[in-house]
């Protein structure tokens, strides 16, 4: 994290009841995702831990560009299999590419055709892609996903980790974007 968000976190008001934090974190992700109701969670690994527990069970799917590594034990332990479904340049280390983060549409639409749609209870996408090296994933991707999951009628969770990074490698690398802040490219990628 950056000094800032370190002072930030010494800064915290954390009383249990009515902490002016909380009021702070609530109208920023608010404005930066659109969402009405936001739930704090103590870390993302109990976030998922709660998600997965309601809708995780055996012979439940979960992809995702790629799992971190608490989220797929969180997947597993509910009895569900957690699946990976990268671009092929994401997989290679020493190939250099923009958005290795990306999500493998093709392979996507296969497994949801191989699966069926009903024994997915979400995709995921991990924004930056953490387990992959921090790669990020580009906003045509982000859109190629959510249209084949609509589709299919399966919403998209964004593990938005390092969204803000990831917004950062839109403006820096995708074609369109240079003249955006990052907290617009932010909107649009939550939109
Ligand atoms: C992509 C991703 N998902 C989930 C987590 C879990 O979050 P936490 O460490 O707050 O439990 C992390 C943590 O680094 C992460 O990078």
């Amino acid at each position: 994290m950056s000094a800032k968000q370190w002072s930030g976190m010494m800064d915290g008001d954390e009383s249990y009841a009515g902490s002016k934090s909380f009021y702070r974190f609530e109208k920023t992700v608010r404005a930066l995702t659109g969402f009405k109701y936001i739930i704090p969670t103590h870390q993302g690994r109990a976030a998922e831990k709660i998600l997965f527990s309601i809708v995780g069970a055996q012979g439940k799917w979960i992809p995702n560009n790629t799992h971190f590594d608490t989220t797929r034990a969180n997947v597993e332990y509910s009895g569900a299999e957690a699946v990976d479904i990268l671009n092929e340049t994401g997989k290679h280390p020493n190939l250099i590419a923009d958005f290795k983060g990306n999500m493998d549409i093709a392979a996507l639409k296969n497994f949801i055709e191989e699966k069926g749609a009903a024994n997915i209870p979400l995709c995921m996408m991990t924004v930056t892609n953490n387990s992959g090296g921090g790669q990020p994933v580009s906003m045509a991707n982000i859109r190629q996903t959510k249209k084949v999951l609509q589709k299919h009628g399966i919403p998209l969770f964004i593990d938005a980790c390092r969204f803000a990074e990831n917004a950062y490698f839109i403006k820096l690398r995708e074609k369109g974007y240079s003249k955006k802040s990052v907290r617009e490219i932010a909107r649009e990628m939550f939109s």
